[in-house]
């Protein structure tokens, strides 16, 4: 079977199983603005399911239960946005992303409220709904509308400091509250960038495809302990890669398994 076609079918389907609930789930608290719904965990338990029926020996790691690394890796968020669902805030989605040897090879994620189904596949570009997604044009920071992705998991004062950095640039910063669509969102060219000091795995697993499909750069997200810990992320246009990265202080290096014949302009491959 192909995965692709799958990702893309098991994304839609478990955001329609999600979207019975949109606002209604109970809700428990994982931490401080860190909400989980029982949706999370039905979702993702469906989720799992369904891969492992399909492709018994691929490994799975899930927001809600975890997991563990493989060739062949699935990166689940049930419900990324999680606290915009629980608050009837229609902007929250299903992300599912697959790595192969350690490459970002497949994307899916579906967006209920909109239904919008983004899925992207390496060297097969990027889609929504089935129309090809390309990054936006734009080379001036200062006509750049930035996401600025945030947690508790950095101190408050880093992310201001981002934030003013963006601002100072002369961007225009946004956060929404969805990494994954924040991601999708740059793919489709409605944004010039997102920048994260510290992201999970599966909240940009699918993300990271999309935006290098439809002709974007991210860093080396899996990089190091990446995948089991987290890392910063960044993700944008060839003609801002160098600016956004120095303006955001994470580093745009070489990206992993980016797509055929693109080329990040010099001084963009940069590591330090
Ligand atoms: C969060 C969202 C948020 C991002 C955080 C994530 P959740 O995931 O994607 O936009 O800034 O880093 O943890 O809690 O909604 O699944
Ligand atoms: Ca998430």
């Amino acid at each position: 079977m192909d995965r692709f076609q799958f990702a893309a079918e098991l994304a839609r389907e478990a955001g329609r199983l999600a979207h019975t609930a949109f606002g209604a789930s109970a809700t428990k608290s994982k931490g401080v603005h860190d909400v989980v719904t029982e949706m999370d965990g039905r979702v993702e338990r469906q989720v799992r399911a369904a891969i492992a029926k399909a492709f018994p020996s691929d490994a799975i790691i899930g927001e809600e239960e975890g997991g563990g690394d493989g060739e062949r890796l699935w990166l689940i968020d049930p419900i990324d946005g999680t606290a915009n669902y629980a608050r009837g805030i229609p902007h929250y989605c299903v992300s599912i992303g697959y790595l192969e040897g350690g490459v970002p090879t497949v994307g899916a994620i579906y967006d209920p409220s909109h239904d919008w189904l983004y899925v992207a596949e390496r060297g097969r570009g990027a889609f929504l709904d089935g129309a090809r997604m390309t990054v936006s044009p734009c080379a001036d920071l200062a006509a750049a509308t930035v996401e600025c992705g945030w947690s508790t998991r950095r101190p408050a004062a880093a992310y201001v400091a981002l934030v003013d950095r963006v601002l100072a640039a002369g961007g225009a910063v946004r956060r929404a509250g969805s990494g994954a669509l924040g991601l999708a969102d740059v793919a489709a060219g409605r944004t010039e960038g997102y920048a994260e000091l510290h992201i999970n795995a599966w909240d940009c697993a699918a993300g990271i495809v999309l935006v290098r499909e439809a002709g974007g750069f991210t860093n080396d997200f899996f990089a190091g302990e990446g995948l089991a810990r987290g890392n910063p992320l960044i993700a944008t246009n060839a003609a801002l890669c160098v600016k956004l990265a120095d303006v955001v202080g994470i580093p745009m290096s070489v990206p992993m398994g980016r797509p055929e014949g693109l080329t990040c302009p010099p001084g963009g491959q940069r590591t330090t």
